[in-house]
């Protein structure tokens, strides 16, 4: 049987933090990952024009054989998720409802914060998910816009960081939320930080990791799971140069690329695999 890789994208390298904790909890599967480097950031942009962009994303990552998608970015997961799952053949995965079940299984006050970029703030994607589940639980939210540029210059943990993480999260804190969600690819990146200023009495959920156990169901259930004793192979795209992806990434993924491939994914162009 030949067994086909998982695919994931993302706006850039941040979801190189679920293809992590995939490769933890899955390390015999092949993988493809697209960043989409040459439009990132989606975090500032609107619904339609990143729906746009993730059926572009869908549609070449299925015509690479793929049996699950995985939508690793929060922003796109939470404008375009429900289309993917509509239009495409495979099964396609989130990271906002994975991050949500375990937020609303684990706090214990009901009082849940969210924090992300605008465009997955103001969705409200995570809220209603949360309330999906348990319409008790109270969900404040934030935007912190900033932490994505922090965690691509490595600053995650100097006094710039700890200033910004105070300011952001100065409102959860006094709302007094006992579980928060971190509902952006780069916030894992912080978490040490974002831990220290909310305090340990409050449980820091990690969208990445959840998401990763999600697919391992998945791929269980439908007899998909690869044999464990094989060992995956990975795959990138990106659509800018790969330099700056393979650069930042490394911070993200904390292991060795293989090959990373340009393509280009506008309209019109054909879609290739330059080098
Ligand atoms: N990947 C995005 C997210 O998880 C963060 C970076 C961006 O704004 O594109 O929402």
């Amino acid at each position: 049987m030949a067994w086909k890789a998982i695919g994931i994208f993302d706006s850039g390298v941040g979801g190189l933090t679920v293809l992590r904790e995939i490769i933890g909890a899955m390390p015999q599967e092949d993988t493809i990952y697209l960043g989409d480097t040459a439009r990132v950031p989606y975090g500032t942009k609107s619904p339609e024009t990143v729906i746009r962009f993730a059926r572009q994303i869908g549609a070449f990552l299925v015509s690479r054989d793929i049996k699950l998608l995985v939508v690793a970015c929060n922003t796109a997961s939470a404008v375009s998720l429900e289309i993917l799952q509509e239009e495409l053949p495979i099964p396609v995965v989130g990271v906002i409802e994975p991050g949500a079940a375990r937020a609303a299984a684990v706090t214990r006050s009901g009082r849940v914060g969210v924090i992300g970029t605008a465009g997955t703030i103001r969705s409200s994607a995570y809220t209603k998910a949360i309330k999906r589940i348990n319409p008790d639980i109270e969900v404040i939210t934030g935007e912190c816009p900033m932490f994505v540029p922090l965690a691509e210059e490595g600053w995650v943990d100097n006094e710039v960081a700890r200033l910004t993480a105070g300011i952001y999260l100065q409102g959860l804190k006094e709302k007094g939320v006992d579980t928060l969600v971190l509902g952006c690819t780069h916030y894992p990146l912080l978490k040490g930080i974002i831990g220290e200023v909310m305090g340990p009495g409050v449980t820091l959920v990690d969208s990445a990791a959840e998401t990763a156990a999600r697919v391992r169901e998945i791929l269980e259930t439908r007899g998909e799971l690869r044999p464990s004793q094989e060992s995956g192979n990975h795959h990138f795209f990106v659509t800018d140069v790969p330099a700056g992806f393979i650069r930042i990434g490394n911070r993200f993924l904390g292991g060795d690329f293989g090959d990373v491939y340009q393509i280009r994914l506008d309209d019109e162009a054909p879609q290739g695999g330059d080098k």
